[in-house]
């Protein structure tokens, strides 16, 4: 299906090739894949050029990451079934769309992305002054925009780079939606969806223009979504002419905020892999186990006969991911009045830790033992994602008048 609803319902996300994925990953992005596949049709992939905008002098570890994340990605349950997963590298339509999207990208809408100059700051020892690395917001514009999704799940950090793709998007249906004529053609294009529904379409965009109904432009959007007797282009046309002047070839997607993961490192800081405060999701259980166990406490428990404060300790957050409420109060209680140790606060978080990666851990070696069904599971992500492309591109060569043949 690509119809313009369908694009609305379309997510689309990506990661770079971190390695090893660990559990800050798992409650923070991957969960919220997991629900989202089956709610829509989601293309997810494997951000490779991205990495390589900031490791680009030391590419041999990329391709060992790919493959461990993408295993993680089916161990914790993203579905080949249900999402398209596949390689950016392996998509070029992605390049050739960020080549003529930089065309009419000002540079100084990327030099006011914020992570341009926080990352430069942050990655001093790499020479970061690169025209890869400043371009990357835009390369993130092409990988949503060329399968024209509605929807992008991303972080807080990322945001910016869906407004960016909204503005890059908005410019370019501004250039190239208007084509001579473009009134007459919407006007004639109304006419043929019948009396009846083109008056309800004139009825909603009036609506839409002059009161900013956000409400009529939905049902009329919808409304043209079900008409069989117009063409694409003329759906394209009416889509732009409900909200200005143009067609929309290039629909501007939408930021989906994911929950940040309440997921605390075992140091009580955000879990991450630069901070080493990680347990990946392929950690040996008894690995597992002792890092739980080593875990930092309240400081003022210096001896079992001290009471502690669960709010000053790293291992009460775990509780909060993991444990019911009984468990809590038990946590609560003993730790103030220290009628428990340490020791003991930490068994039901090691269980729980330990019986959530059970089935993620036997599914990862599953895939581990059978790489040629990882390969084959991207290798068909690939093409799909490729058709999908290839349309888009299609229509913006057409657009920028260079579809010769
Ligand atoms: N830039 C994202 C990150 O660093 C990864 C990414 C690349 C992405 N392209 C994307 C995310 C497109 C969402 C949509 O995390
Ligand atoms: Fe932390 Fe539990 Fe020890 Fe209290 S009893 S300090 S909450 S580990």
């Amino acid at each position: 299906m690509n119809t313009v609803a369908a694009q609305h319902q379309r997510v689309l996300s990506g990661m770079r090739p971190t390695g090893l994925l660990h559990l800050g990953h798992y409650h923070g992005v991957l969960k919220n894949w997991v629900n989202l596949q089956h709610e829509y049709e989601c293309f997810f992939f494997v951000a490779d050029w991205h990495a390589l905008t900031t490791h680009y002098e030391d590419p041999s570890i990329i391709e060992q990451s790919v493959w461990d994340m993408v295993i993680d990605w089916l161990a914790a349950g993203v579905s080949p079934g249900a999402a398209k997963l596949f390689i950016q590298s392996q998509v070029p339509e992605h390049a050739e769309l960020h080549t003529l999207l930089s065309m009419i990208t000002p540079l100084g809408w990327l030099e006011r992305v914020p992570t341009f100059k926080d990352q430069q700051e942050m990655l001093k020892e790499k020479d970061l002054a690169t025209y890869g690395f400043l371009g990357y917001p835009l390369l993130q514009s092409a990988d949503i925009l060329i399968y024209k999704a509605g929807m992008v799940p991303v972080g807080e950090d990322q945001v910016a780079h869906v407004e960016l793709t909204r503005e890059v998007a908005r410019r370019f249906n501004h250039l190239y939606g208007r084509e001579p004529g473009f009134e007459e053609k919407a006007e004639a294009a109304i006419a043929k969806m019948g009396k009846k529904n083109a008056r309800m379409y004139r009825e909603y965009r009036k609506n839409y223009q002059e009161q900013g109904d956000q409400q009529a432009l939905d049902v009329a959007q919808a409304l043209l979504d079900s008409q069989q007797n117009i063409s694409i282009g003329d759906k394209e046309r009416l889509f732009g002419y409900l909200e200005g002047s143009g067609k929309i070839i290039l629909p501007e997607p939408q930021a989906l905020l994911t929950p940040a993961s309440k997921m605390p490192g075992l140091d009580g800081q955000k879990m991450s892999k630069s901070y080493g405060n990680t347990i990946a999701l392929r950690d040996d259980p008894d690995e597992i186990a002792k890092k739980l166990r080593t875990m930092p406490t309240d400081p003022a428990r210096v001896r079992r006969t001290d009471p502690g404060d669960p709010s000053k300790c790293p291992v009460w957050q775990f509780h909060e991911v993991y444990s019911d409420d009984e468990t809590r109060d038990w946590v609560q209680d003993g730790c103030r009045s220290a009628g428990i140790g340490c020791v003991d606060c930490k068994q039901p978080v090691i269980d729980a830790v330990l019986a959530e990666l059970k089935p993620i851990q036997q599914r990862a070696r599953e895939y581990e033992d059978d790489l040629a069904t990882v390969k084959s599971i991207i290798e068909e992500g690939n093409e799909a994602a490729r058709e999908q492309a290839s349309d888009t591109l299609d229509d913006v060569r057409k657009a920028m008048g260079i579809a010769y043949l």
